[in-house]
């Protein structure tokens, strides 16, 4: 037996300033999500990290385009960043935010030991200085020509399009993002981590890296070519992680020198969470922890050579283990753009199609060792031809075959043929050969070897001629569906990190006990079913996508390149419309609601419930029909959230419904309780535990 492996899991802490993108899960979300899930699989000791970044000029500068506070942009966005990933399935062990209180302490706490260490410098210098606007131009509130590649679009901290990580005062005509007056230099003193005394010791670190992608070494190479120079990590603004000193006059954390040390504290929420306060330093202060933050390849230098000088500084806590950075996703042969709107938006595409045709398309196309691109005809293509002609066929015309002449239960094999025997070779080495390629992150190969290895099922069941040999060689028809159950098993398995929706359709259509989620990698290889298992009821794994659809789809983005949509308007929140009644609610001004006498409200029977399946009402689009598990039985509720939530996604949710209310007939559909959600306009959120709980648990 191999020993236990302890890794800690990051994702770059997006900025709740926007909604998710494509181009975001391509290069930190899934890939990371994958490797976990696989890791989870492998039955290591896992966990997996990550938290809104909330402080900073990208949070500020997009409360004052929607004319609203950076609180309220936050809050809004802290909420659609969780939702969306839970319905893509990027299942976090926990999704903090930069704006808690620990966090706050933890970052402080980190730069005072830094400065008492001598590791932080104050310097005088002169920034840019917007009078119009009277404030100090951090980062990106400074806009002009990028000094390197001549981009007349470069924001204050970073050139988008070269790379080029800048200082405000490097630009060529800057201008104020705001007002587009001309700054002044005016004098202002900052703390700096001094960089250039830890180039030797990472540039040491970083080339005892044999494994790391060259994308990573290269690019920090190029920094040390250059000479690592000494960076401010405070700023003047308002909004942030104020600087743990008397006298700061005024000043906060940088965001890039405080988010990272958010992978402390969202690890530290954790362990509180889970009841064991300091069970974060088992991850963070154990030099057996393997450390892995994935990441876009913008944020290389902050991860590869900022963040570890920091932790060097620190000197008890691990360094990176690896950074697998990838490169970009462009969309339709184009760069993505946010300000454009020329991006499709996780929450709209789960408004309309399932989670797990665009995690397999994302992964097949994953940026590894170069920029990628994602296009809607791709997309549909892998959906119809290779997910449902391919796995979901062979996983249909396998569970039919057996529903229509054995009764839907696992026939017994008899003795294998040579066709038989290669097919069991071949499984039996799967999990080894495909664990090798998610271990190392290609993401690529894998999806590419697992979609090779269902071609292959689809090629055996054609090659046995099942439908032959029912009539004139029944042994054989008997094993010949055996060993394609057994496929049909450990292709649950081995394809549940990239698509584990399907992977958990394909095991309960198997009506096999728990979920994949609980099993062992390399169980997959194992033949286990047992002759006269009784399979559940199945229902096609992928449907096709019409061509309409995704015509539609193109046409919006090709639109927009074109230049004949405007951006989207700027726009609040749509969380705003509710905010004064929810701050009128709090201040105890709702005369609308009447009082209730705490034994009227113990009437109401409140229980926790496990989603076990869930599908759309035939006709609607907004109500959902899910069977849920209620400890002592299962029920079957029907709630209007489909288009909050695509059916799929439910399935594992412990939601909290009320469980002693009169059933009910919606739409011919019989509902016996109610699940609770909380609402804000249209913007939808179930009610779900905060911890892991049975079923059936009262809620008081
Ligand atoms: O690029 C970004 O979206 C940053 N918010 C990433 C921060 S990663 C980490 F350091 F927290
Ligand atoms: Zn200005």
């Amino acid at each position: 037996m191999s020993e236990t492996k302890k890794i800690l899991v990051t994702s770059a802490l997006p900025y709740a300033n926007g909604p998710i993108h494509l181009g975001h899960l391509a290069g930190a979300y899934l890939p990371a999500d994958i490797y976990v899930r696989y890791q989870k699989l492998m039955k290591n000791d896992v966990i997996f990290i990550c938290g809104t970044d909330e402080h900073g000029v990208p949070i500020t500068i997009a409360a004052e385009k929607k004319h609203t506070t950076p609180q309220e942009i936050v809050d809004y966005y802290y909420v659609n960043h969780k939702v969306s990933f839970e319905g893509f399935g990027i299942h976090f062990d926990n999704f903090s935010r930069t704006s808690l209180k620990t966090h706050h302490r933890t970052s402080q706490e980190f730069f005072l030991r830094l400065y008492r260490k001598k590791l932080l410098l104050t310097h005088t210098s002169e920034q840019f200085y917007c009078i119009q606007c009277r404030r100090f131009l951090a980062d990106r509130y400074v806009v002009g020509t990028c000094p390197t590649c001549g981009n007349p679009d470069a924001r204050g901290d970073q050139c988008e399009k070269c790379g080029k990580w800048l200082e405000p005062t490097q630009l060529i005509e800057p201008k104020c993002a705001v007002c587009g007056t001309q700054p002044i230099l005016k004098q202002t003193t900052q703390w700096f981590l001094p960089l250039a005394r830890f180039q030797d010791q990472i540039s040491a670190w970083i080339d005892s890296k044999k494994n790391w992608r060259d994308n990573v070494k290269n690019f920090c190479r190029g920094w040390f070519q250059e000479g690592l120079e000494d960076r401010a990590v405070t700023r003047d603004l308002d909004w942030g992680v104020p600087v743990p000193l008397k006298n700061h006059g005024g000043k906060v954390l940088y965001v890039w020198f405080e988010a990272p040390i958010g992978y402390i504290s969202s690890t530290k929420e954790w362990a509180l969470k889970m009841g064991q306060p300091d069970r974060w330093k088992d991850y963070w202060l154990d030099p057996k922890t393997k450390l892995v933050h994935f990441i876009g390849k913008d944020n290389i230098v902050f991860h590869a050579i900022v963040w570890p000088a920091m932790l060097m500084g620190r000197g008890e806590y691990i360094l990176p283990t690896d950074i697998p950075a990838n490169e970009f996703l462009n969309l339709e042969g184009r760069k993505l753009s946010t300000s454009k709107n020329y991006a499709v938006w996780l929450d709209d595409y789960l408004r309309k199609f399932p989670p797990d045709p665009l995690r397999y398309t994302l992964a097949a196309n994953a940026p590894e060792s170069k920029d990628s691109d994602f296009s809607w005809k791709d997309f549909q293509s892998r959906n119809n031809n290779e997910l449902a002609d391919i796995l979901g066929n062979f996983i249909n015309r396998t569970l039919s075959f057996v529903e229509r002449y054995f009764e839907g239960r696992v026939p017994a094999p008899g003795a294998f043929d040579p066709l038989d025997e290669e097919l069991v070779k071949f499984l039996m080495k799967a999990p080894e050969k495909i664990g090798r390629l998610f271990e190392n992150y290609e993401v690529r190969a894998a999806t590419r070897d697992l979609m090779e290895f269902s071609r292959f099922a689809n090629k055996y069941f054609n090659d046995q001629e099942p439908w032959k040999t029912r009539n004139n060689n029944t042994e054989k028809c008997k094993t010949t569906l055996y060993l394609c159950l057994e496929l049909g098993r450990a292709l649950a398995i081995l394809w549940y990190p990239i698509i584990p929706f399907s992977a958990e359709k394909i095991w309960r259509m198997l009506n096999l006990s728990g979920t994949v989620q609980d099993q062992e990698w390399r169980s997959a290889a194992r033949l286990s079913l047992r002759p006269g298992h009784r399979l559940g009821n199945s229902s096609i794994l992928f449907k096709k996508i019409e061509d309409s659809v995704i015509e539609r789809e193109s046409a919006r983005l090709a639109a927009i390149a074109a230049g004949q949509t405007s951006p989207q308007p700027e726009k609040k929140p749509e969380i705003r419309p509710d905010a004064q009644k929810t701050a009128d609610l709090k201040a105890g001004k709702d005369k609308t609601m009447d009082k209730l006498s705490i034994d009227v409200f113990k009437k109401i029977d409140l229980r926790t419930a496990k989603i076990l399946a869930a599908e759309p009402v035939e006709g609607t689009d907004r109500l959902v029909k899910m069977q849920v598990d209620l400890g002592t039985e299962t029920r079957q509720i029907v709630a209007g959230i489909a288009k909050a939530y695509p059916p799929e996604t439910l399935v594992g949710k412990t939601i909290i419904v009320v469980a002693n209310l009169e059933p009910a007939v919606i739409r011919s559909v019989e509902s016996n309780g109610m699940l609770l959600a909380a609402s804000s306009g249209d913007y939808l959120s179930i009610l779900t535990v905060d911890r892991d709980i049975e079923p059936g648990a009262k809620i008081k």
